[in-house]
């Protein structure tokens, strides 16, 4: 499939808006409200939306949530997408905190080979004060056992916020010195009313300045063929990569080859853009294969050029938050 002059081949797929955590700069700091079951897609939804994508061109996948382990039987979806001959690439974005030894090792026996999760401190008080959650120990042990069970890669997603972990970006980047992860640090991108203020903000120009100044030189690392908008680089003698994901500095629009798919069974261009399809509807009511493919088509003449975060005045800055659209 194709939006402009990008070729679209990559879904992520919500299937949960809930989280067993509460990350300042996830979830809204209000009452907020989580789908209705029966508003949510069930598997064999996704599973038939996901055929039909990879019938016109999908063949990376990457499932998310809110935390996409708090869903029961999750496995048996993950089960049936690794079966989808056309998928190349299927990985999961999760904070950790529910993977066991056990399902990690049925997610490797699957084919699930690569992980990101999600962690911005390595001190547990401060875990608890982002994440409203005491599982600082429970994550890394998780992180550790995917690293002695050969997940690879293993990347860790780190927001970057200023006045909470600015101080740990070296001891967070040093890790690459121990093991083989890809740290990934993200610039906050403001969504909805979240507690996070736009203030905390820092800038990937500010988090190389520091590691840098620490750990010596970031060395560029070529792009891989299925690699994101991470810029990629490595420390002196690393093991693992340092990234850097900068949708407020350095937006990668013109290179985003994602269709997003949501709990509540829309199709979303955009992460940061309002414009949302529904495709679930249509599916209940028994629309053809052609019909709902021609939804997913058209959903992509609405993929932007470009986000307007940095300027609200300019109109379209998304109501949502990543909770609910999957990050
Ligand atoms: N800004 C930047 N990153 C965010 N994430 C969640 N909310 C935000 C935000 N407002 C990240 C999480 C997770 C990934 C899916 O999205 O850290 O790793
Ligand atoms: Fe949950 Fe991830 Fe959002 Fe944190 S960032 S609340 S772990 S979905």
């Amino acid at each position: 499939m194709i939006a402009g002059n990008r070729s679209i081949n990559y879904l992520r797929i919500s299937v949960t808006d809930r989280c067993n955590f509460r990350c300042r700069y996830c979830v809204p700091s209000s009452p907020f409200s989580v789908i209705e079951h029966q508003k949510i897609a069930r598997y064999e939804e996704i599973l038939k939306i996901t055929r039909l994508a990879c019938e016109l061109g999908i063949t990376k996948i990457r499932i998310t949530g809110g935390e996409p382990f708090v869903r029961k039987g999750i496995f048996s979806l993950l089960r049936k997408l690794c079966a989808l001959d056309a998928l190349e690439d299927i990985s999961i974005t999760t904070n950790g905190s529910l993977l066991t030894q056990d399902k990690i090792k049925e997610l490797g026996k699957m084919g699930i080979k690569r992980l990101n999760f999600s962690l911005d401190t390595l001190d547990p008080a401060k875990f608890i004060s982002i994440t409203g959650r005491d599982k600082f120990h429970r994550v890394w042990d998780s992180i550790m056992n995917a690293h002695q069970l050969g997940i690879s890669p293993i990347k860790i997603n780190t927001v970057a916020l200023g006045g909470f972990n600015d101080d740990e970006i070296e001891a967070i980047a040093g890790l690459t010195l121990k093991y083989p992860f890809h740290i990934r640090f993200i610039e906050y991108m403001p969504m909805g009313n979240s507690e996070v203020e736009k203030k905390q903000q820092i800038l990937t120009r500010q988090i190389q300045d520091k590691i840098i100044s620490t750990l010596g030189p970031l060395v560029p690392v070529e792009k891989g063929k299925n690699d994101g908008p991470a810029k990629k680089f490595k420390l002196a003698g690393a093991k693992g990569i340092v990234g850097f994901i900068t949708p407020i500095s350095s937006h990668f629009c013109s290179e985003c080859n994602r269709l997003r798919l949501t709990a509540r069974g829309t199709l979303r261009p955009c992460l940061l853009n309002n414009y949302e399809k529904d495709i679930l509807s249509p599916l209940r009511r028994g629309a053809s294969d052609r019909k709902l493919k021609s939804i997913i088509k058209s959903t992509l003449v609405h993929k932007p050029l470009f986000h307007c975060l940095n300027d609200p005045k300019a109109g379209n800055i998304p109501i949502s938050h990543m909770t609910s659209i999957g990050g």
